[in-house]
């Protein structure tokens, strides 16, 4: 039971430098809870809609100040004063004044902002970690039960990069570490062979992609995925056994008129699925993300039959956090794992729903951040608090990405908890 005192929306800066929205929430108690929402760039279609101001002469239309004025002003007036007996109840008041079905009138980013504020002052009214708090949100009475195992960003291309290859991330998952720390150590050993490797072979310092991903004119995606390879083996890994490979192939990016262009011949849905395979048999992949576009709904079962057991057949823009996509793709057979961004849905109790209904259907579920991130770490207590089995942030640079790290590695220490298997 929370009593709202006081809402406020603040318009900050995400980590591309483009407006995003902070909302304080301040209860009765005295307890204040502070959140700041991300932002995508290889976004869904099938999203939650972002409000940006579109006054060109301002952040090229990206301002976020209605987004904001509507926490201020409508939001504020509607919930201050109001009681709450828990997060459910707040965000379908949220969900109710916006009434529109994809968050178009107030705006998700104003909503969510709400949401996780709200989140953390009742957090901080009862006196618990985030994490715990987030676990009783997911399920009444549950508790953290465990760590995600972090899948972090190696390489970059795609929407992500300069478009210099089409599959947006590699990632590297250090499938033997046991711990968290133990795990970053792994990547940051695999992360610096890949920075020497990119100087001797392309002449390129590490610049780095939104994500902080490392960014060569690699000549197509086969030589990336080459690359991730030879890095993990001068780092002085066992590919496979001890590090392992991720993709987010980000597909829909390259999609168009029933054709996957990803270098050389175009490729249709089945001769798109055969080259994915091929990939598994060549290189250690553990996870498949939007191997196909998310219009291409009819051949995702035929992804899952080709790779399923040997990957996981992960979907994000394919399934936007969206339980009714979730139940659809579930009935299908399409997919065994869920990317779960709250931004792409808008409330928490919306992508806690979507994360129930994926993990009540045995699929797994990585815990995503977004390209356009800021310093809050909440992302880190949510897939604790969600039993993620993984965590995507991005790369292990950057102080956007790090805050969700090094939160993780405070959880760790605090609370005892073991990484997933
Ligand atoms: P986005 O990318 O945040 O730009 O949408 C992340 C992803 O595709 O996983
Ligand atoms: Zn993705």
């Amino acid at each position: 039971m929370a009593t709202i005192r006081r809402l406020d929306g603040l318009e900050i800066l995400d980590s591309r430098g483009r407006p995003t929205v902070r909302a304080t929430c301040a209860l009765a108690s005295g307890a204040v809870g502070i959140a700041s929402v991300p932002s995508g760039a290889s976004t869904g279609a099938a999203e939650a809609l972002e409000l940006r101001d579109r006054d060109p002469s301002r952040y090229g239309g990206l301002g976020c100040r209605k987004a904001v004025g509507h926490i201020r002003g409508e939001i504020a007036a509607a919930l201050v004063g109001q009681t709450f007996p828990d997060q459910s109840a707040l965000d379908r008041a949220l969900i109710d004044l916006d009434g529109t079905p994809n968050k178009a009138r107030l705006g998700a980013n104003a909503l969510l902002a709400v949401s996780l504020a709200f989140a953390r002052a009742c957090a901080a009214e009862q006196g618990i970690p985030l994490y715990q708090h987030f676990a009783a949100i997911h399920t009444a009475g549950s508790v953290a039960r465990s760590l995600p195992r972090p899948t972090i960003n190696l390489f970059s291309g795609g929407k992500h990069a300069g478009g210099q290859v089409p599959i947006q991330d590699v990632l590297v998952v250090a499938v033997a570490a046991k711990t968290v720390d133990e795990a970053l150590a792994t990547t940051y050993a695999v992360y610096q062979a890949a920075a020497a490797l990119c100087l001797e072979k392309y002449g390129m310092r590490a610049l780095t992609a939104d994500e902080g991903g490392l960014a060569p004119p690699f000549a197509d995606a086969e030589a990336m995925l080459g690359d991730a390879l030879a890095a993990i083996e001068r780092a002085g890994f066992t590919a496979g056994s001890e590090v392992s490979l991720a993709l987010d192939v980000a597909s829909s990016h390259f999609y168009a008129d029933g054709r996957y262009y990803l270098g050389g011949e175009p490729l249709d849905s089945a001769g798109m699925i055969r080259h994915l395979a091929g990939w598994l048999e060549r290189y250690p992949i553990v996870s498949l993300e939007d191997g196909l576009a998310e219009e291409d709904w009819a051949n995702w079962p035929a992804l899952r039959q080709a790779v399923g057991g040997r990957a996981l057949v992960l979907g994000d823009d394919f399934l936007c956090t969206n339980p009714a996509r979730i139940r659809r793709a579930i009935a299908a057979g399409a997919a065994d794992a869920l990317l779960l961004k709250v931004n792409q849905i808008g409330t928490l109790s919306e992508a806690a729903e979507a994360c129930r209904l994926a993990q009540a259907a045995g699929w797994h579920v990585t815990v995503s951040a977004r390209s356009g991130e800021t310093e809050d770490d909440w992302l880190a207590d949510l897939a604790v608090g969600w039993a993620g089995d993984h965590l995507k942030v991005g790369s292990i640079t950057q102080s956007e990405r790090l805050a969700k790290y090094n939160r993780l590695l405070a959880i760790e220490a605090e609370s005892g908890l073991k990484m997933t298997g």
